[in-house]
């Protein structure tokens, strides 16, 4: 992949020759790794022109709002395929035909069940605990009932790994609501698809068992493929690096669960839903959006910009779409929240200060409406986020474990003390 060249031309030393990598398709990037040998680093805090890694799972070209997972558009993936189908795809790097689909199903759905001891953990977390502490907790917990397939060099025990996690999450994700809500938790069923199961142990109790309806399942399995990869960003970057110490997969899930907690991640979906209750009315919009310019002012629009995509999110316009038909099925005409969030949203894009820097609505803009409208609380809004990127985590761990790596090991622009030596404290 190295067919050019890059020359760095530093005054008073030797210049240095750094090979020009390129790939199938996006920015050719310059392999800095010998660099070290001239005794100097890169620097690029925030990673804003840093490749981290070598990867064929998802390609974004954030200028034409493009998101492939293994060379298929998210779009058609949203329209004419399934989670479960694009978690194979993720993990397999192609589709499944019928045959296999059948298999990875039935695998997934024997895989559904947490052992019984792990409801004990939950009684360890107030009642009022915010879902993603929880999720921290239970997740990393994992590791402690597995001890049978920790062994990170072995193929098949990632490859049982990355199904429990896949089918687990779900499972995980509802006994946190439900413990929230004092509610019993219910046990998974195998009659039932991926997103029908979650919905189930979601709202039903062990009073009554009401059917899921089909339209609200085929929503929350789009959602979950909208969030199912997205490249380098900051909880992937994060299990990747805590996978290069040769930690287990559970724990490397645990800490990208704790990564996209930050509002500025996947935590901005409870962001958005804070917002708009805090603007409260269209009239109130153009304070808003002075405030969002203001330097002096901490506020930001949350739901609107990205690191890559400098056009719109293509999961944002298939969202917004999502939304329109659950709203529909939910018989909600004029959502006060989706008609802010519409006008926040024409108003924004017509201003220069958001158009000069291209900042669009990015894929959690209109997620917490919709999962709102199907009855999901705005605390448990980031936690669906991380059940949908399980899968997105666990393949690029397995992409990296599947081929010589190294401990990821940053170094750094050091500008504190030179050496000095300690005084006693008497002469301080
Ligand atoms: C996700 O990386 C991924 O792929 C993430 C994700 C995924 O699927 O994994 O896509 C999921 O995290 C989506 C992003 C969700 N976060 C939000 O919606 C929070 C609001 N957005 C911002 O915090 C911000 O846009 C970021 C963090 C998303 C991106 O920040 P960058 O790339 O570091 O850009 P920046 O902060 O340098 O902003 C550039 C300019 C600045 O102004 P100037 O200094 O040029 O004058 O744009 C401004 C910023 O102040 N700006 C905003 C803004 N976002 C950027 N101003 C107001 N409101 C905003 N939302």
């Amino acid at each position: 992949m190295a067919d050019k060249k890059a020359q760095l031309i530093i005054e008073g030393a030797a210049p240095v020759e750094l090979p020009i990598l390129t790939g199938t398709v996006g920015p050719e990037v310059i392999d800095v790794r010998t660099l070290t040998a001239s005794g100097r680093f890169t620097f690029d805090p925030g990673f804003m022109s840093t490749a981290s890694c070598e990867s064929k799972i998802t390609y974004i070209d954030g200028d034409k709002g493009i998101l492939l997972h293994r060379g298929y558009p998210i779009e058609q993936l949203a329209e004419k395929s399934d989670y479960l189908e694009t978690c194979y795809l993720l993990l397999n790097g192609e589709l499944p035909n019928a045959e296999q689909k059948a298999q990875f199903v039935s695998t997934v759905k024997n895989h559904t069940m947490v052992h019984e001891q792990l409801k004990t953990f939950f009684n360890g977390f107030r009642r009022d605990a915010h879902p993603m502490a929880i999720m921290c907790g239970v997740v990393g917990a994992l590791s402690a009932f597995y001890h049978d397939s920790l062994d990170i060099k072995n193929p098949q025990h990632r490859e049982i790994s990355a199904i429990r996690l896949i089918a687990k999450m779900p499972t995980l994700a509802a006994m946190v609501y439900k413990y929230s809500m004092g509610q019993p938790m219910m046990y998974p069923r195998n009659d039932l698809s991926y997103a029908e199961n979650f919905l189930h142990m979601m709202f039903n109790t062990p009073c009554e068992i009401k059917p899921i309806s089909p339209v609200l399942a085929r929503a929350m399995d789009r959602i979950f493929i909208l969030h199912a990869d997205h490249e380098q960003n900051a909880s992937t970057s994060t299990v990747r690096l805590a996978g290069s110490s040769g930690a287990n997969p559970f724990a490397c899930i645990a800490a990208g669960i704790a990564a996209l907690w930050g509002p500025a991640h996947g935590g901005a979906n409870e962001a958005v839903l804070s917002m708009l209750d805090e603007i409260g009315d269209v009239s109130n919009i153009d304070k808003y959006i002075a405030k969002a310019k203001d330097k002096d002012d901490p506020f930001k629009l949350m739901g609107f910009g990205h690191r890559v995509y400098k056009n719109f999110d293509p999961r944002a316009t298939v969202m917004k779409q999502t939304c329109d038909e659950v709203l529909a099925e939910l018989g909600i005409k004029n959502d006060p929240q989706l008609e802010l969030a519409m006008r926040l949203d024409e108003i924004a894009r017509n201003d220069p200060y958001f158009k000069e820097r291209n900042l669009y609505p990015n894929v959690d803009f209109y997620s917490g409406i919709i999962l709102k409208a199907i009855g999901i609380p705005t605390s448990m809004f980031t936690v669906i986020f991380a059940l949908a990127r399980t899968v997105g985590w666990i393949s690029h761990w397995k992409e990296m474990l599947s081929s010589p790596y190294k401990i990821g090991r940053p170094r750094q622009l050091y500008t504190g003390e030179t050496q000095r030596d300690v005084k006693d404290l008497e002469t301080r």
